[in-house]
């Protein structure tokens, strides 16, 4: 919580007091001052709502992963990584957005403010973790965004669900959006070192990078069928030892 607040802290209080409604009233007789700490309320309970949202959906996913290792000794599950987005760039994204810059405008537009990230062995483990995440009574699957099944120009595969889930606070529940991106190591791999390439170049990458990026995300998917392919060759060997 401190680092959010020190996130949301200096200048940007005095872009959002201009960017953003409050509910503080403008007849004068609130001071400037008053205005910015209701707001840097409002903004830190704002995030904490995030926080909590993609702590449910974290705790939801190692509750997988545990009972997975305790059950089977095999979890689809590789890591997790999660982020909160920054306000910074919730703001850029609002002014790319054209959306309505208030806290409202924000939480029904930013669907991205919290992120999960699930790296799975196989391919069809990230369908697998995505059925056992989307069958959960609590969670609303908002949108599926299937780049594994239509990968995108660049060669960028991965499956996206935006998901919404309830956060039980001591007088409200708020429904929160939480993205969750599900999906390889090898898919994981090409993908980070991707986005270091994108950033390097600032988005214009030269063609012939942009050449050797797409060639590289096909190996990353022939590596993928490969193993399903080992992996299917030694599971059917393991069953006829049993057997
Ligand atoms: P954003 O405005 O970036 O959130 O994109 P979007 O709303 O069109 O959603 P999309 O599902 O396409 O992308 C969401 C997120 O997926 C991005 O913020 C990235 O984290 C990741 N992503 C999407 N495309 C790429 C890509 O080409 N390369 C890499 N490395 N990551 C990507
Ligand atoms: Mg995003």
């Amino acid at each position: 919580t401190d680092e959010l607040v020190k996130q949301a802290d200096g200048d940007l209080y005095r872009q959002l007091l201009a960017q953003l409604n409050t509910r503080a009233d403008e007849n004068g007789s609130t001071s400037d001052m008053d205005r910015l700490i209701d707001m840097r309320r409002q903004l830190t309970e704002f995030q904490l709502h995030y926080k909590f949202g993609m702590d449910e959906v974290l705790t939801k996913i190692n509750v997988l992963r545990e009972e997975f290792e305790h059950t089977r000794e095999y979890s689809p599950i590789e890591h997790v990584n999660y982020r909160l987005k920054p306000l910074e760039r919730i703001l850029e994204k609002v002014q790319r957005y054209g959306s309505d810059p208030t806290l409202e405008g924000i939480r029904s537009a930013i669907r991205d403010i919290a992120g999960v990230r699930v790296t799975t062995s196989f391919v069809s483990d990230a369908y697998w973790v995505a059925e056992m995440l989307s069958s959960q009574p609590d969670i609303q699957v908002v949108e599926v965004k299937d780049y594994i099944h239509s990968p995108k120009p660049n060669g960028y595969r991965s499956l996206h669900l935006i998901l919404q889930v309830p956060v039980f606070l001591s007088n409200r529940t708020e429904f929160v959006f939480v993205e969750a991106q599900i999906r390889t190591v090898a898919m994981d791999f090409w993908a980070s070192l991707e986005h270091k390439i994108y950033y390097t170049y600032q988005g214009e990458v030269p063609e012939d990078i942009h050449h050797d990026l797409r060639d590289a995300a096909d190996q990353a998917n022939a590596l993928d069928q490969q193993m399903a392919e080992i992996r299917d060759r030694v599971t059917g060997l393991s069953k006829q030892d049993t057997s």
